[in-house]
């Protein structure tokens, strides 16, 4: 099984095609889609297979665009953490956009901070990186959380200026430089 980073709990892999109705299951859930920017809703089994193939393509080309997270102790899928070029304008050269969602059962549990430092790191080493960069609804307290304590800093709140749904009227972007990385403490016995 290829394992692109292992953290103290998770595993960071490719989505598998045994796992679409699981992934259905989790995403069909507007509580998760709602704060989600492409994510289509209701979200069928069609979407599920879309989806997958995208994250084929990405992965045989050498730069995967999704990163499955699963539990350790049972492979179960539980969430995403994608890295992709930046919807949007306004980005520069070598800016890496980061988005995440965990189905609703796993959430409050510290995962995703888990997930995204892992995460953040492997968008780090690829040599053409210089910034992750992440938009948030002013209304989403828990992914700007995982973000901060990520070392993301917060932008201004502005409006969206793209074709976004959910209802949304503004959006808070968030940028991690290579530098800002690398300025990071290592914390002991991290993974
Ligand atoms: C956003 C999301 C990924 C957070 O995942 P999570 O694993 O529950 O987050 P964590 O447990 O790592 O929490 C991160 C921090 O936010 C805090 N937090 C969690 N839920 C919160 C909430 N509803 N309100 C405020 N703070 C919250 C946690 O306490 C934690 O801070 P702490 O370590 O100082 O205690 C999850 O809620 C989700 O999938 N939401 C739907 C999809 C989504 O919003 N994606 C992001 C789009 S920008």
């Amino acid at each position: 099984m290829v394992i692109y980073a292992e953290t103290g709990r998770l595993l960071l892999r490719p989505l598998e095609k045994r796992e679409l109705p699981r992934l259905v299951a989790l995403m069909d859930d507007w509580d998760v889609v709602r704060w989600l920017v492409v994510v289509p809703f209701p979200y069928t089994k069609r979407d599920a297979e879309e989806f997958y193939a995208t994250t084929e393509r990405a992965n045989a080309e050498g730069t995967p665009q999704f990163y499955a997270i699963a539990l350790k102790s049972n492979n179960h899928l539980i969430g995403g953490v994608g890295l992709h070029p930046p919807r949007g304008n306004g980005y520069a050269e070598g800016d890496v956009e980061i988005g995440y969602w965990l189905g609703k059962d796993y959430w409050g549990h510290g995962f995703m901070s888990e997930a995204v430092h892992a995460v953040a790191a492997l968008g780090f080493v690829r040599p053409t990186t210089r910034a992750l960069v992440a938009t948030t609804s002013p209304n989403n307290k828990a992914s700007q959380n995982v973000l901060r304590k990520l070392g993301m800093r917060e932008g201004e709140v502005r409006p969206l200026n793209y074709a976004v749904l959910r209802g949304g009227t503004q959006t808070i972007p968030w940028r991690l430089t290579r530098e800002e990385q690398d300025k990071k403490p290592v914390v002991s016995g991290a993974d």
